[in-house]
C-alpha cells in the first residue's frame, strides 16, 4: 500500500508497505531514523517509545498502515531542525546526571519524559518513577535516570537567564 505519514512535522510518502510493517520499522528502514531502539519488539521495554497524535505509544506494536496521515514525533524531533547544535534541555540532563551508559534505552526514557513533563511540569519522584515504569534499562539502577528527569524538570522550570547578564 501507499502511505503517508509526518514525522517530526516532515511529511513522508511510502511505497509498497506491507501490512506487516510495524510503525518501528518504517521509521527505522524507510525513513532513516535510527534513534528510535529496537530491543523486545513486543511492547515490553519502552525502547520504540514515540508520540503518535500526540500521545506517547511502543512503535513496535503499531502497525504502520494505521500512522496513515497522522502525526508522529521521535526522539530526534526533540530537537528542531537548526538547533542541533544546542542540546535540547533533556538530553543535556541526562547527560549531566550521569543517566545514559550505553544509551540505549536513553532515546525511549527521553520521550517518557517528555510526555510526563508535557503534562506534569514539577513531578515528584514518585511521579516519574511512575512515568517510567513502561521503560527498561539493562545498565543503571535508575537513580541517575530519575535524577535526569528532577533536573530537567527544575531546569525547564527556572526563568531564562536575560540577555546581556
Ligand atoms: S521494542 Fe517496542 S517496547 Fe520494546
Ligand atoms: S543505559 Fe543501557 S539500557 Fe539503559
Amino acid at each position: 500500500m501507499r502511505m503517508t505519514l509526518t514525522v517530526n512535522g516532515e511529511r513522508h510518502v511510502l511505497d509498497d508497505v506491507r501490512e506487516t510493517e510495524s510503525l518501528l520499522y518504517v521509521l527505522r528502514e524507510r525513513i532513516g531514523l535510527p534513534g528510535t531502539k529496537n530491543a523486545c519488539e513486543q511492547g515490553r521495554c519502552g525502547s520504540c517509545s514515540v508520540q503518535l497524535d500526540g500521545l506517547l505509544c511502543c512503535s513496535c506494536l503499531v502497525p504502520a498502515a494505521q500512522v496513515h496521515d497522522r502525526p508522529v514525533r521521535t526522539v530526534e524531533g526533540l530537537s528542531p531542525p537548526g538547533c542541533q547544535e544546542e542540546p535540547h534541555p533533556l538530553p543535556r540532563a541526562f547527560l549531566d546526571a550521569g543517566a545514559v551508559q550505553c544509551g540505549f534505552c536513553t532515546p525511549g526514557m527521553l520521550m517518557a519524559t517528555e510526555d510526563l513533563l508535557s503534562r506534569s511540569p514539577d513531578p515528584d519522584e514518585a511521579e516519574v518513577r511512575a512515568a517510567l515504569a513502561g521503560n527498561l534499562c539493562r545498565c543503571s539502577g535508575y537513580q541517575h535516570i530519575v535524577d535526569a528527569v528532577l533536573l530537567a524538570a527544575a531546569r525547564l522550570k527556572a526563568p531564562a537567564p536575560e540577555a546581556g547578564r
